[in-house]
């Protein structure tokens, strides 16, 4: 199979593109969309045939349950049991946006989509060309991110492209990712809304809407087993081990020196991840720059993509610093953290 790429910018202008698309989620297929977070691989999320082909091109564990992309609040009315009221909140204020909320399912949702559970993933992105392709086809669409899995997830349609051609029939693309990590998750079918995976709108963010809202255990304390499926799987990562340094900087920019150098006295290649103010500070085979360690937000769009870069410069050996574990840099370290399994070093 052919990938063919479309260039979108505009839903009015790419009318034609767009339905084109949508034809291809009506009938089966799999169409790469873009979204504000990361980029999606979308099928019809009504049909069991479809969502198969997902989990088959992506690797992905069958317990890994779905999202499902709307494009009105309306929609979201047939696929759930009930919309509570703190849910129906959250979707007026912050959807179009990087939030996913959980629900109880309705049975007009397949099996494979919820991995078999009673609750559904339910997000609007906020993206005028995915928002009409959903509508063109008249069906919610289930959208992972569209790389294999394990691998950093794709931010531009290249890196879509790299990992997923000839297994798909069609790329939207529709420019660099805004946010540049996936959407906040949140369990609003627990006793207390739950953040089962960080993103975009923090903890302290979404309280100031709907009151108390706690933290998954797992995100406190990484061995406990995330009620998130898909967050205990290897993720974000690279092809060279990552380390990543946290502490006082001054700190962590001689221990990555005294790291480089060890490396690259056993043949390695080193590539380091850092920040505005520190790319002058390594003598690395490769530095990139993550924007300013003051600005997250240019942090977290750039961070998969980097990640990859590295890939195509062929390092054995990433040495990465980390930020403060505040605001968005709370979902920046937990990225991190998955991206370098788990070594984290405090200096
Ligand atoms: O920003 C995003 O959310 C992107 C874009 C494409 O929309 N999508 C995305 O999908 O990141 P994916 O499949 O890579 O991650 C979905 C996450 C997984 O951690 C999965 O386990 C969790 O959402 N999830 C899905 N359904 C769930 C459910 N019913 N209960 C708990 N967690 C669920
Ligand atoms: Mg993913």
């Amino acid at each position: 199979m052919k990938t063919i790429i479309y260039d979108v910018a505009d839903p009015i202008e790419d009318q034609q593109l767009i339905e084109e698309a949508a034809e291809i989620i009506r009938s089966g297929g799999l169409v790469a969309i873009p979204t504000e977070t990361v980029y999606g691989l979308g099928a019809n999320g009504l049909s069991s045939d479809a969502c198969q082909k997902i989990f088959d091109i992506k690797e992905r564990p069958p317990d890994n349950p779905l999202i499902l992309h709307v494009a009105s609040l309306k929609q979201v009315e047939s696929l759930v049991r009930e919309i509570p009221p703190l849910s129906m909140r959250l979707m007026e204020k912050l959807w179009p946006g990087p939030l996913t909320i959980i629900f109880k399912k309705s049975d007009r949702i397949p099996d494979i989509v919820t991995a078999g559970g009673d609750t559904v993933a339910i997000r609007m992105p906020d993206n005028a060309v995915t928002l009409k392709l959903i509508e063109c086809a008249g069906v919610p669409i289930a959208a992972p991110s569209a790389n294999i899995s394990g691998r950093p997830s794709p931010t531009n349609a290249i890196d879509v492209y790299l990992d997923l051609k000839d297994r798909i029939e069609m790329i939207l693309d529709g420019g660099g990712s805004r946010i540049g990590i996936e959407s906040t998750v949140i369990d609003m079918e627990s006793e207390v809304p739950t953040i089962l995976r960080p993103g975009f709108y923090t903890k302290d963010f979404l309280e100031d809407i709907i009151g108390e809202v706690r933290l998954d255990p797992h995100l406190k304390i990484p061995t406990e087993t995330p009620r998130s499926p898909g967050l205990k799987y290897k993720h974000y990562a690279p092809k060279a081990d990552l380390t990543a340094f946290v502490g006082e900087r001054s700190r962590v920019v001689k221990t990555i020196n005294e790291e480089i150098e060890k490396y690259q006295k056993e043949g390695k290649k080193v590539g380091v991840l850092t920040f505005t103010e520190h790319m002058s500070s390594y003598h690395a085979d490769a530095i990139l720059n993550l924007g300013s360690y003051w600005d997250t937000e240019e942090i977290a769009r750039l961070l998969f993509s980097k990640l990859r870069d590295f890939d195509r410069m062929d390092v054995d050996v990433i040495l990465a610093e980390g930020v403060e574990e505040k605001g968005l840099g709370f979902a920046i370290m937990n990225r991190l953290r998955k991206s370098a399994a788990g070594r984290i070093i405090e200096v």
